[in-house]
């Protein structure tokens, strides 16, 4: 068992050592010269049947499914590919029509989940490649798959999953550019600006982590409530479901993650002061889209207030209109949209373990949950 390095916990020395997870998890994929994705033996399937597949399946439980979700955005983005995600436990009451010529990424830190190991063997039975996205080498879901594509984040001790998330989005996103790059889907200059842009966050996530001790005075102020809404459109939903998972695993706070558009139809009957929104709310101002999911944020934040709901945003550097709308605004360093999510839920997996610990409890074995559900 590795030691805590000096840490409190395993969780607090996890969530810091994401920057080093991160690189070690891109730098040996990308050519420095060229930019250029190296995974094919990794990947062992071969360019012309990649050229072939015409849509993707992920399956993955907890966090991993929510690494999943970034990652549709990001194959449909880069590769131009359909994407399902599905949990892991409830594949095979969905009869997946999967057949040939389609992949299924099976995500899981430890590679042994039951449920997500019972999806995957079911997948392979329809005819489905299988590739395995895994932070334990050798692991049962690993050796079963067609393909494994590590994340090299180390061991990941605390039961709640911060490195491997982070890392799980990286390899998620490495392989999607991997995918347009074989695909012919992305010019040799957008692959290079891609991946400069995936290259530089581990720095961005160094940087995000020096609001460590904001998110501590955050959970200082927030540990006495009951009940959190986590909102965040498109990519950044997936954030959100995390930020409310993590919540939940470790400091017993119900909370939930919705996406923000949503709210209106149904969870804003609850937001009064007694219920704090966290939303994801950060801006890519070189995306018109971006732009505009920012302007329906900041009017959904207009409407929390008119409510009297205390709002925490997550913002981008640089931001002036939200620190003057949210109650609390936490910076993370501009990103692509696609590549956000990863410095986005940092300052959330801090602000859960911080209240965790500001209630006393065993944050690195939450009760009555294990590391791997090895049953189904
Ligand atoms: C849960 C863990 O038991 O399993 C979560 O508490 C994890 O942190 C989920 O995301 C899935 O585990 P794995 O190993 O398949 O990613």
């Amino acid at each position: 068992m590795p030691d805590k390095g000096g840490f409190p916990h395993y969780m607090l020395k996890e969530i810091f050592e994401q920057p080093k997870a991160l690189e070690d998890t891109i730098a040996p994929r990308v050519s420095r010269e060229t930019a250029e994705v190296r995974l094919a033996e990794e990947v062992r399937i071969g360019s012309e049947e990649l050229r072939s597949i015409r849509r993707v399946n992920i399956v993955a439980s907890g966090t991993s499914r929510h690494a999943g979700i970034a990652g549709q955005f990001m194959f449909q983005d880069l590769v131009h590919l359909p994407v399902d995600v599905d949990y892991a436990s409830e594949f095979e009451y969905r009869n997946p029509m999967i057949s040939r010529g389609e992949i299924t990424i099976v995500i899981t830190q430890s590679g042994e989940t039951a449920d997500t190991t019972a999806a995957q063997r079911e997948a392979k039975k329809k005819g489905s490649r299988t590739i395995a996205i895994s932070n334990v080498v050798g692991s049962t879901i690993a050796r079963e798959a067609d393909g494994v594509l590590y994340t090299h984040a180390g061991p990941e001790i605390s039961i709640a999953s911060t490195k491997a998330f982070t890392a799980q989005m990286a390899v998620l996103f490495l392989f999607a550019a991997y995918l347009a790059q074989v695909r012919g889907a992305l010019s040799e200059s957008e692959r290079k600006k891609w991946i400069a842009e995936l290259q530089a966050l581990p720095k961005k996530t160094e940087t995000v982590l020096e609001q460590a001790a904001e998110c501590q005075r955050l959970a200082d102020r927030f540990h006495k409530f009951e009940s959190f809404l986590f909102c965040g459109r498109a990519i950044h939903y997936p954030v959100a479901m995390d930020g409310a998972l993590k919540l939940k695993e470790v400091s017993y706070i119900h909370a939930e993650g919705y996406p923000t558009g949503e709210t209106k139809h149904g969870p804003i009957a609850m937001i009064d002061e007694s219920l704090p929104v966290v939303i994801i709310a950060t801006c890519d101002r070189n995306d018109a889209g971006s732009v505009l999911r920012y302007e329906k944020n900041v009017a959904n934040i207009r409407g929390f207030k008119q409510q009297s709901g205390k709002v925490i945003a997550i913002a981008t550097e640089g931001d002036t209109e939200l620190p003057g709308l949210a109650d609390h605004t936490i910076f993370v360093p501009h990103a692509p949209e696609l590549l956000s999510p990863i410095l986005e839920i940092v300052p959330l997996q801090l602000f859960a373990y911080y209240m965790a610990v500001r209630k006393g409890l065993d944050v690195d074995r939450p009760r009555n949950l294990v590391k791997s559900v090895t049953l189904e």
